[in-house]
């Protein structure tokens, strides 16, 4: 079977992380997802009290940042430097400041550089902002996730809900859009749709719909 790569890209709280964790399941790729990298430099800024301004302390803690995947019973975790930050890096804190790290060029690279490392053999899947645009440019099978804003904030309201987290849902819709803009807008890799990706809304989508689009792609690819 030929290696093939699959690129999810989409706004905040669009399904992709939900969507390639299945697919990849499913096809027995390997699930990368890149916004919890990005979380974790976030992360590892706020433990070290740098400046979310200083692109070149946040390059040299970056370099000495281990970020690795891996599969426990309840799901993907995510340890950096050996530590497990798999909730640490969901707390709002982290969510509020991401999209401030993430828009330092060389920041940007140096996790690409990573991201690109680990789809070199190929049957992977990877989601984020820019994959179908920077990471993975060849990437066979491209997505753009996209759903309204209210839709995305109920998604993301009902998960926090069920797992205890106190959340006010206006509060939620303007964090998520505030994310949006600034993922929209930065000068390096802005959120967009590539050229060649499919747009999939998923609005009013079940996620095993939107799973059973993208394999369709996937299929014309085998
Ligand atoms: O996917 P998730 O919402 O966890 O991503 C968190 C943040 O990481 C995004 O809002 C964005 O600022 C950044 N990100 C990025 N490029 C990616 C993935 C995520 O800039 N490929």
């Amino acid at each position: 079977m030929k290696a093939v790569c699959i690129a999810i890209d989409g706004p905040a709280s669009s399904g992709k992380s939900t969507v390639a964790k299945l697919l990849a399941k499913s096809l027995g790729f390997i699930y990368v997802d890149t916004g919890a990298m990005y979380r974790t430099i976030t992360l590892a800024s706020l433990n070290n009290n740098i400046d979310p301004k200083d692109e070149s302390g946040l390059l040299a803690l970056l370099k000495e940042t281990t970020i690795k995947f891996g599969w426990q019973e309840d799901g993907q975790h995510v340890w950096m430097n050996g530590q497990d930050v798999t909730d640490a890096i969901r707390s709002s804190k982290v969510t509020n400041l991401v999209s401030e790290i993430s828009m330092h060029p060389s920041v940007r690279q140096e996790l690409v550089a990573r991201q690109r490392e680990m789809a070199r053999d190929g049957n992977i899947v990877m989601d984020g902002r820019d994959i179908g645009t920077t990471v993975l440019p060849n990437a066979q099978v491209k997505v753009f996730l996209v759903a309204s804003v209210e839709e995305r904030a109920k998604r993301r309201y009902e998960e926090n809900l069920s797992k205890q987290i106190p959340t006010d849902f206006e509060q939620l819709k303007k964090e998520i859009e505030e994310r949006d803009f600034k993922d929209s807008h930065r000068r390096v890799s802005p959120l967009i749709q590539a050229d060649d990706a499919q747009l999939i809304d998923t609005t009013s989508l079940s996620i095993e719909e939107v799973v059973a689009k993208v394999k369709d792609l996937v299929k014309k690819q085998l």
